[in-house]
């Protein structure tokens, strides 16, 4: 099931201790959903359980980022990240995530796990500009290569920074 939302300039904030909770398998489609992550994006259990997880995919959201994110897991690793997500009504919420793949115990990977809590505002305000120059990069290309240059100009950004980007996400 696809959904035609415009997205609004309404942000509905994350309660402070709350944490949304979701697992996926290894495509992205979600296996579990906790009761607040229903309550922030809108939708019921039945609406999220077997969809791709991009059903909360926010526009401003630069493809470069979510190619970061699949490189780092599907290489078995974790990855952090700030994504600014559209919930069903068209508001939208940001929030700092950690995913982390799941392994069976011969340590293949399994699906994917993602704990996500209320970011602070410096880091949305760090973040969101950064964020912003990628998508003007990705709609200035051809979308075979959007990516390569969106995320060539973030590589070359931490670079000028002298930091990594775990570095960076976490120093934010
Ligand atoms: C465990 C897990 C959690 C994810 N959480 C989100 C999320 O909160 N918001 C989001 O837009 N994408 C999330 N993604 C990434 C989506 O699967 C997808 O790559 C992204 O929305 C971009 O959509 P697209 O690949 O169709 O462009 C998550 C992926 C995994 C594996």
């Amino acid at each position: 099931m696809k959904y035609q939302i415009q997205a609004l300039d309404i942000e509905r904030k994350l309660p402070d201790n709350s944490y949304i909770v979701s697992k996926t398998d290894l495509k992205g489609r979600i296996t579990y959903a906790n009761r607040i992550f229903m309550d922030m994006a809108k939708y019921t259990e039945k609406e999220l359980l077997g969809v791709q997880h991009n059903i909360i995919r926010h526009p401003d959201m630069p493809r470069g980022a979510f190619k970061l994110v699949w490189d780092t897991l599907s290489g078995g690793n974790e990855v952090f990240a700030y994504v600014k997500n559209l919930a069903k009504d068209g508001q939208y919420y940001w929030v700092f995530a950690n995913i982390t793949p799941d392994h069976d115990p011969s340590g293949h990977i399994t699906g994917y796990l993602s704990v996500r809590r209320k970011p602070r505002p410096e880091a949305i305000a760090a973040i969101e500009p950064v964020y912003q120059k990628m998508l003007d990069i990705e709609k200035q290309h051809h979308a075979r290569d959007q990516m390569d240059y969106s995320i060539n100009y973030l590589v070359d950004t931490l670079n000028s920074m002298g930091v990594s980007y775990e570095e960076f996400i976490l120093g934010i």
